[in-house]
């Protein structure tokens, strides 16, 4: 017989250590509450409350909670060490099933928060980015093929408006964490007379859950809040697969600091864009954790299981990776530079401007699907003798529409200049400078609006 520790294969002390603040700060609303409803007398639960904080006071100092079966059990057992058997009255109206449900939200709520600021704080440097690099122009894709091209400002700033969405779902997941189930007790309610919204007050809940059996057996507000990350996670990879692109020498757009890159250990040329790779691949286990957790509230019968103390885990290694991928891919992005002579160069590669053409013959009246054959005949004859767009001469130009007239006038060359073309885009959302400028003072007010 092996010798397993079954007590810790049951206990999930080994992982929930991280609740301890929020698992006091309940417990002290609580007893508070029991004291104001007489369940508890005034002078236990002063008592109670002293040796809560001194254990507040302790962990602060880098003291460690003394192994229990899981971190509700060793902050009971620490407060009768301290206090005495008095402590044991804490757990009055109470389970360690609401206790826990409780403890996870409280610490949710605040892990939400502080995702938000810390999103608001990469926003910020989109923004500035955006600001430094406004007059850069670089070629926008579709299907990775050169399409049209467009500023590198509003290239970055569809990162922000991606994280803005990110940011509105956590905020709108926090109202349903942000709901009391301390006062389900076990499964069933009590008998006691509590007092929940009391409760809910002091916590800063904004109500209380309304039936008990899904007040200790709900988690979706935990899969929400990792789904809410896995979005974050895959906004990230997007991004991070274009600074991977945008380095290679083939584009060369950008340049990040040295530090985000490694070299090889055998090809001495190379610098390769670790940091983002890591971000990608961190996506794996992000989304690895929304499915467990998925998977492990799945088919749970009501109340209670003790599955759910498996939810920790998933949750917690998803609040790691996130904050610690936002925090990376902010400062790499601080460092970012575009190399605004190789993204021009670029863009005049892969006939962007043809569109423009195809809209040039569609304002003199040629319908457009006639029009995209003409420009189309157009580029593969660029394409057959070695000529661009802007090189070809106004009477190459006419033999590709021979009507009565010559339909293209010196004008085009004007219209098929890249800086023109962009700065034509002036729609709501487009990527004209002024457009753009738009957009960048909006995200502004956004970003300051919550960072209050
Ligand atoms: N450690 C448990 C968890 O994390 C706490 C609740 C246990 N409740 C019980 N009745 N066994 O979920």
């Amino acid at each position: 017989m092996k010798n397993i520790d079954f007590e810790q294969f049951i206990g999930s002390f080994a992982f929930d250590t991280r609740l301890a603040e929020v698992d006091i700060t309940g417990s002290i609303a609580h007893v508070e509450m029991l004291v104001k409803c007489k369940i508890l007398k005034q002078t236990d639960g002063s008592k109670i409350i002293a040796g809560l904080n001194s254990i507040l006071k302790s962990l602060k100092k880098d003291w460690t909670l003394p192994k229990e079966e899981d971190i509700h059990y060793a902050v009971e057992k620490e407060l009768t060490r301290r206090i005495g058997a008095v402590g044991g009255k804490m757990h009055t109206a109470r389970s360690r099933n609401d206790q826990v449900a409780t403890d996870l939200r409280l610490y949710l709520r605040q892990e939400t928060d502080n995702i938000i600021a810390l999103i608001n704080e990469f926003q910020t440097t989109i923004i500035k980015k955006s600001e430094e690099n406004i007059n850069v122009i670089m070629p926008g894709f579709t299907h990775l093929q050169p399409a049209q091209p467009v500023l590198a400002a509003h290239h970055l700033l569809a990162y922000a408006w991606m994280l803005e969405r990110d940011k509105e779902r956590l905020t709108d997941c926090r109202k349903r964490i942000n709901v009391l189930p301390l006062g389900s007790a076990a499964l069933a309610g009590t008998s006691f007379k509590i007092d929940r919204q009391y409760s809910a007050k002091l916590l800063g809940f904004d109500g209380v859950s309304e039936n008990s059996l899904d007040g200790v057996s709900d988690r979706d507000f935990a899969v929400e809040f990792v789904f809410c990350l896995s979005t974050i996670a895959l906004h990230l990879t997007r991004f991070c697969e274009e600074i991977i692109l945008w380095m290679n020498p083939e584009f060369g757009y950008i340049k990040i600091a040295d530090k985000f890159t490694s070299g090889s250990s055998i090809m001495p040329q190379k610098r390769n864009p670790d940091c983002a790779e890591v971000i990608r691949g961190k996506s794996g286990r992000i989304f690895g954790d929304l499915f467990a957790l998925l998977t492990i509230v799945k088919s749970l019968p009501l109340a209670y299981n003790r599955d759910l103390q498996e939810d920790k885990p998933p949750v917690f290694d998803a609040v790691d990776n996130v904050k610690l991928c936002v925090e990376v891919i902010n400062e790499m992005i601080v460092t970012l530079k575009f190399d605004k002579a190789k993204t021009l160069k670029s863009t005049e590669k892969g006939f962007m401007a043809a569109t423009e053409i195809a809209d040039y013959l569609a304002r003199k009246d040629i319908p457009f699907r006639e029009a995209h054959g003409v420009v189309k005949s157009i580029v593969e004859y660029c394409i057959k003798n070695s000529k661009t767009l802007s090189s070809l001469s106004l009477q190459e130009y006419n033999k590709f529409y021979p009507k009565k007239y010559p339909i293209f006038d010196d004008d085009i060359f004007k219209f098929i200049d890249l800086q023109n073309i962009v700065a034509k885009k002036t729609s709501e959302g487009g990527t004209s400078v002024n457009s753009v400028k738009k957009q960048i003072s909006l995200l502004k007010n956004i970003v300051k609006r919550k960072q209050k």
